[in-house]
């Protein structure tokens, strides 16, 4: 679809997610031609540049940051000249207005008119104080302008229940759901987006996709980063809420749901939001039977020395803040009544991958073993990142033995050789630009999400320890996420090996 002329005002615009993501992904979108010609970025912020240092601090992001590389001259160059800059202070009115005259006066502005695309990218406070601003200053969708005015808001939406529905009431009161655009960039991502074009698009899977022949599900996102400097934010958020209730609940909704009715927005987030719905929400006693919280202990980590995670800066020394979580989900449905969703993720992990599995039934009866628990189940491991790809693993005979051996089908999307692999940024932004919400948070979505993560949350806080278990990093976790897999008769899929890496 042709993109309407746009002017994308970007708060927060000389910080970290500026440089690492938005200004790379519109480098790209322009480089595979898929900006409008008549198109501005406005870059609000409190430091004192010129256009000219600010375009230069931008491309140094973009050198850094970039995934491909050369940048190629001509397109930074055509981007260059479209990016201005606006000191301002986002807690003062009159910034905006002084805005909204900027926007006004370049000479782009005959083309975009009101088509307004904000960026919010700043730090979680100023979301309300930002839309607050914007409205004040007539910034806002309002009724008789011609143009589109859009938001962009960065997680972490809110801390918990009740402040993401404040959170919500305050977008909602100047802009309308369908202007709001929350990201999760776990959507953005390729694979991601195949869950759905996987479990649609083929009659093979579809039809075994439930409780009669799934016996359980596992999702991981397994990183090997320590906290490094995030240990402000970090401390205060934990793995619960940092991916969670966002990463892995999007995950764990686009395996859960049932086929939408087409591909439009609402009917997929409608069935996202049914999964959510349908988790019934354990007792404190039933959640602490059925979570894991665990910190990483100092240790060595890809020949590195790790400290340990209490005594990284900015992170208290008594610190119950979890670097790891693993919960046991049920959803309460006709699909998957007595199914468990296993979910875990964390920092400072044995290796960095993200991946899917579903494991099915064993066969009912005993032909080639002396018991049926001897024959391996077969696994479905969708890998979200990296070598991204999905395998089968199925039973077959053993030449010349009576035997069964396990056998792996591969799919690997290198396959599609020169096809480009764009980053999770520009395929979110590219929809906003268009207007196209399916791949954001809608609010009951993230209100649902949060109705989990708060109800753990309550029963861990509610235990009195001083510590939380240690994991040790280069582990995949700690010994009570194996036991809680173990007491059901079931373990964690491995890592992927090294030959998976390289093949
Ligand atoms: C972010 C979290 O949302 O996602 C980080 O704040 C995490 O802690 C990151 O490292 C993981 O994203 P990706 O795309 O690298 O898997």
């Amino acid at each position: 679809t042709k993109i309407d002329p746009t002017a994308v005002v970007i708060f927060g615009a000389t910080g970290d997610l500026t440089q690492r993501k938005i200004i790379p992904a519109f480098y790209h979108l322009r480089k595979h031609g898929r900006l409008p010609d008549h198109f501005v970025i406005v870059g609000f912020a409190r430091r004192p540049y010129g256009e000219k240092e600010f375009r230069a601090l931008l491309k140094q992001s973009l050198e850094d940051y970039s995934h491909t590389h050369p940048i190629d001259p001509e397109v930074w160059q055509w981007l260059e000249e479209r990016i201005f800059y606006l000191q301002g202070d986002l807690a003062n009115p009159e910034d905006y207005v002084k805005l909204a005259h900027l926007l006004n006066s370049l000479p782009e502005s005959k083309y975009y008119k009101d088509n307004h695309l904000f960026y919010l990218a700043t730090a979680p406070k100023y979301f309300p104080i930002v839309s607050e601003n914007l409205a004040k200053a007539g910034l806002n969708p309002q009724p008789g302008i011609s143009g589109q005015r859009r938001l962009i808001v960065e997680k972490p939406f809110g801390t918990d229940l009740k402040s993401a529905r404040e959170l919500n009431s305050i977008l909602q009161k100047y802009f309308p759901e369908k202007s709001i655009f929350r990201i999760d960039h776990y959507l953005g991502k390729e694979t991601v987006q195949n869950l759905l074009y996987f479990r649609f698009g083929n009659s093979i899977f579809e039809p075994l996709w439930d409780r009669k022949y799934i016996d359980h599900v596992q999702i991981t996102v397994a990183e090997t980063q320590t906290i490094g400097s995030r240990g402000e934010y970090y401390d205060a958020t934990g793995a619960s809420r940092d991916m969670l209730q966002n990463h892995l609940m999007q995950l764990f909704s686009l395996i859960a749901m049932e086929p939408p009715a087409s591909l439009e927005a609402e009917s997929i987030r409608d069935e996202k939001v049914k999964v959510l719905k349908s988790v019934p929400i354990p007792s404190s006693e039933e959640w602490l039977h059925n979570s894991v919280r665990a910190q990483y202990g100092p240790g060595i980590l890809g020949g590195k020395t790790i400290k340990a995670y209490r005594e990284e800066e900015k992170v208290s020394k008594n610190s119950l803040t979890e670097t790891y979580v693993c919960v046991k989900l049920e959803i309460d449905n006709w699909r998957w009544s007595g199914v468990p969703f296993y979910l875990r993720t964390g920092k400072a992990l044995a290796k960095q991958f993200s991946e899917i599995c579903i494991v099915f039934n064993r066969p009912p009866c005993v032909l080639f073993a002396n018991s049926t628990k001897k024959v391996a189940r077969n696994w479905l491991k969708i890998r979200i990142q990296p070598n991204e790809g999905i395998h089968l693993l199925f039973n077959t005979k053993v030449p010349n033995l009576p035997a069964l051996q396990e056998a792996k089908m591969d799919f690997y999307y290198r396959r599609y050789g020169d096809h480009y692999f764009p980053e999770a940024y520009e395929r979110l932004l590219l929809d906003a630009l268009n207007g196209e919400s399916t791949l954001f948070t809608r609010s009951d979505e993230v209100e649902y999400a949060w109705r989990i993560i708060d109800a753990l949350r309550n029963a861990w806080n509610e235990e009195e320890v001083d510590s939380i278990p240690l994991y040790a990093p280069g582990s995949m976790g700690p010994v009570e996420a194996d036991e809680l897999l173990r007491r059901d008769g079931r373990y964690w899929g491995p890592p992927p090996k090294e030959e998976e890496e390289i093949q």
